[in-house]
């Protein structure tokens, strides 16, 4: 059972924990680091700054504890918003050569990068691993989601084209490019260490743009191994630089949201830390992108397929312990097949396996820290205060660690409780039953969000009719999996708007520059 966490771990945890994970620790040597292939992807104490690797200014530094073992990874710097300028200003001085860089040299970069990538794909799930606790196959899982977009994007760079346009004045000729729209502040979440990287630097380098990247607090690391990885794809000096802060995020948030200079910001995160980044935005008046909040609905329809629809909410809700922003939130079962899909559903979560994400026997890692635990046990307080039935799971595993929760199903959920309106982020399935078909889209819509939602259905009338009643941006039928490249990314209402990923992913970085030509209007003289 721990062949594969011996193997990948060379150390030990400090911790005196009473576990299976203590026991193993215990027998091993004094700092847990996973052996990476290439150590030197593994950046302390330093971030990426117009092609160079340096400190924070003041020298300070934040530390990274491993959500499993509450181990320390490593520290990172602690920028501030003097650091950040240097890093915009480096941005700033790059982006007028790389603009000029033809699509097919962008894309041949991006494809280097890409390649890096994948060869070194091992080493980036591990990292992500020890910082994310998720794990390591849903980590590898990761390492190709993330580095396909720089396949993705490397094969949209050469095919930017802009239009020809027929005017209304005789005369005149109209015709549009499409520029990059210069620097951008691209903030990212700690759910998807990499991934959400890559969905933002991809487009950007595309477009011809160059970026200045937040990292997370909680999972910096993977992201300066990303940075390592397009110094050696030869990425130009200044094109990408990646900062970290934990305390100092407001500040550099703040300094990227207010910089003249930065033209663009795409932030993915919560929908209250994004309204304040679109206010902070105002004054510079920047192109913006928000990928926030969820809660997603997930519908299964008397006439689903039973399987079906029971693997994808599985998918759905359990992908990271419910921790992306499209785990299906509110699971509404229809009354002629909900014992059925209960019974199925409960079992199959039955299976899971908890633990340290090194494990390969386990399914499921830790939630990110102790905030998320309290949301996730709360949840389910409130739920069964007010009638829920807890049939599996429900609560903390302090054996495991303080950031383990046990996967939850709750049936006989009902609409005054927090999972109905709120977004638990975490391991809790709540099953709802529902009546008619206009009841549930009722329901579902009502939010004040709509990131993703997913029915399961066979009838071809009601897959049209449902698909497009729900408020949302994105919509599973018959699948609980939509994250893909290729496809579009992105919400209505309150969860934000533009799109990452697929053919309009670049458009986020792009302006369009209209020409018009006068006097072009006279006939040839034959
Ligand atoms: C997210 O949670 O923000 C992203 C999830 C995904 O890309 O699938």
């Amino acid at each position: 059972m721990t062949s594969t966490l011996l193997r990948t771990l060379t150390a030990p945890s400090s911790s005196l924990r009473v576990s299976r994970y203590s026991i193993l620790f215990a027998r091993q040597a004094s700092t847990m680091t996973p052996q990476l292939k290439d150590p030197s992807l593994f950046k302390q104490n330093v971030c990426y700054v117009n092609g160079e690797w340096v400190a924070a200014k003041s020298g300070k530094t934040f530390e990274v504890h491993d959500p499993s073992t509450g181990d320390l990874v490593g520290t990172a710097p602690e920028f501030t918003s003097q650091d950040t300028e240097s890093a915009i200003r480096a941005a700033a001085d790059a982006f007028p050569s790389f603009r000029t860089q033809t699509g097919r040299q962008r894309s041949k970069l991006l494809r280097a990068w890409y390649d890096l990538m994948v060869a070194n794909s091992e080493d980036i799930a591990k990292l992500i691993t020890w910082e994310n606790g998720k794990p390591l196959a849903d980590a590898k899982g990761e390492a190709t989601y993330a580095a396909n977009f720089f396949e993705w994007f490397s094969e949209e760079a050469p095919r930017i084209y802009g239009d020809t346009i027929n005017s209304s004045v005789p005369a005149n000729r109209i015709l549009t490019y499409k520029e990059p729209i210069g620097v951008c502040g691209l903030i990212t979440p700690w759910n998807f260490p990499a991934a959400m990287i890559t969905r933002k630097v991809a487009p950007a380098l595309a477009a011809g743009c160059t970026v200045v990247c937040k990292a997370p607090g909680e999972t910096p690391f993977t992201a300066l191994a990303l940075a390592e990885l397009a110094h050696r794809a030869g990425i130009p000096k200044g094109v990408v630089n990646v900062v970290t802060a934990l305390d100092n995020t407001p500040e550099v948030g703040e300094t990227l949201t207010t910089s003249d200079t930065v033209r663009k910001v795409s932030f993915t995160g919560s929908t209250n830390v994004g309204k304040l980044l679109m206010k902070q935005s105002s004054g510079s008046l920047k192109k913006l992108s928000m990928e926030l909040g969820g809660n997603a609905p997930l519908i299964v329809f008397d006439d689903a397929d039973l399987e079906t629809a029971v693997t994808g909410a599985i998918a759905s809700k359990f992908r990271s312990s419910g921790q992306t922003c499209v785990c299906a939130n509110r699971i509404y079962v229809q009354s002629g097949i909900y014992d059925q899909f209960v019974q199925r559903f409960t079992e199959k979560v039955k299976g899971f396996k908890v633990g340290n994400g090194f494990d390969e026997n386990n399914t499921h890692g830790p939630l990110i820290h102790g905030r998320a635990v309290s949301k996730v046990d709360q949840h389910v307080r409130d739920a069964e205060k007010k009638g829920g039935k807890v049939l599996v799971g429900g609560q903390k595993l302090p054996d495991l660690g303080d950031n383990f929760f046990q996967p939850t199903v709750i049936r006989d959920m009902t609409g005054d409780m927090a999972i109905a309106s709120e977004e638990t982020f975490g391991p809790v399935a709540g099953l709802f039953p529902f009546r008619t078909e206009e009841e549930v889209i009722k329901l579902a819509n009502q939010t004040e969000v709509g990131l993703a939602g997913y029915f399961f259905a066979q009838n071809m009338e009601r897959v049209y009719r449902v698909a497009e009643a729900l408020d949302v941006g994105m919509i599973g039928v018959n699948t609980g999996i939509i994250s893909d490249p290729a496809s579009p990314f992105g919400g209505v209402k309150h969860s934000g708007f533009g799109r990452e990923g697929s053919k309009y992913g670049i458009e986020e970085y792009q302006v369009v520059k209209t020409f018009t030509f006068g006097g072009m209007g006279k006939p040839l003289q034959s």
